[in-house]
């Protein structure tokens, strides 16, 4: 469904918008649903050119402000001067989504430790820099800052140690930060996404079509999701009609991490088996 007929028209005009990791994936989804809905936004990444051509696509689907940004969230100076040129472009931000991340399978033995660091440094301290440094440069009462988290963070899995801690981690920290600037008004949450088709981290952890079959007949809904389903979850949290919600996390997967749901497993289950 179309989040027009859902949403009021411009629910975001006026509001400026930054999203971390929004070059690409589902990060890109949630800046253009931010952009549909009449917001300022920023897209943030690594790569130059990439940014340049998520924010160009953005700017010709919705005819929005939207400024392409570069700097590693590992590198708390180089997120600090992508917020600064946020703040100096479009005003104070309403929105932070801090949504970079990086993954890839390997079990532990197969893993340096920097390899273990590195994924934690993306994941989790990128999401402390990117709202630590826009603190000070929010619109601070009904300011929504949004974490990108993962079913890992809840539900151990092989080869994704790294990844596990990392998310369990930007759940709690999430939690920490609804504590401590809820009085100032700003209310932060995370979103858990599932399986979201065309998407790279499907691409790293299903990588065959048999796997992907699988995936989905294991899943409550019988389909992967789409990246305008995290962007719909992510307008909610945005929103008015969210503003007593604070330091949660919205699995937004399809139930996916409820567990197999897969005929097979249903048949045993009403067999009694
Ligand atoms: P993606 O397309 O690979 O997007 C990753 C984004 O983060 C890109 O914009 C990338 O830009 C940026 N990025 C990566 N490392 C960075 C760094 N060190 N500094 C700054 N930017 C960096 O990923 P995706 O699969 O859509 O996943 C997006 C988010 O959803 C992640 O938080 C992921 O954990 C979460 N998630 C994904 C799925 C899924 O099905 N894909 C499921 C659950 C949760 P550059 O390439 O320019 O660095
Ligand atoms: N298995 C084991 N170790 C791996 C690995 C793999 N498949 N891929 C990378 N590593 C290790 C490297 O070997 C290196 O450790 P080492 O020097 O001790 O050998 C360490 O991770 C860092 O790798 P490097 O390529 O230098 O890191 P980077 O900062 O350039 O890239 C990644 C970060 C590895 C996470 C990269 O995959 C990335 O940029 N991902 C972003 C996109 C993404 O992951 N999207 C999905 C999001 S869900």
């Amino acid at each position: 469904m179309s989040n027009e007929s859902v949403f009021k028209q411009a629910l975001l005009k006026d509001k400026v918008a930054y999203v971390s990791g929004g070059t690409s994936g589902i990060n890109l989804g949630i800046a253009i649903g931010f952009a549909q809905q009449g917001a300022k936004v920023v897209v943030a990444g690594r790569n130059a050119e990439k940014a340049e051509a998520a924010a160009a696509h953005i700017r010709a689907q919705t005819g929005a402000q939207v400024l392409a940004l570069t700097g590693d969230v590992r590198d708390y100076d180089a997120v600090d001067a992508t917020l600064k040129t946020t703040q100096d472009t479009f005003g104070n931000i309403d929105i932070v989504v801090a949504g970079a991340a990086g993954n890839f399978p390997a079990s532990v033995v197969n893993m340096s430790a920097k390899g273990f660091k590195t994924v934690v440094d993306i994941d989790l301290l990128g999401t402390f820099n990117v709202f630590r440094a826009a603190f000070d440069r929010l619109n601070q009462r009904g300011a929504s800052l949004i974490a990108i988290t993962a079913g890992q963070a809840v539900n151990p899995r092989p080869f994704q140690a790294h990844v596990c801690a990392a998310k369990a981690g930007v759940n709690m920290l999430v939690k920490c930060l609804a504590m401590e600037w809820g009085p100032a008004g700003i209310r932060v949450n995370a979103i858990s996404p599932g399986p979201i088709e065309g998407t790279e981290g499907v691409a790293r952890l299903a990588p065959t079509e048999a796997i992907k079959q699988q995936w989905i007949e294991q899943s409550a809904l019988r389909r992967f999701g789409q990246p305008e389903d995290i962007a719909n979850a992510a307008l909610f949290l945005c929103s008015p009609l969210a503003g007593y919600i604070t330091g949660t996390v919205l699995d937004c997967e399809g139930g996916f991490q409820l567990g197999d749901a897969s005929a097979d497993a249903l048949t045993l289950v009403s067999r009694g088996g």
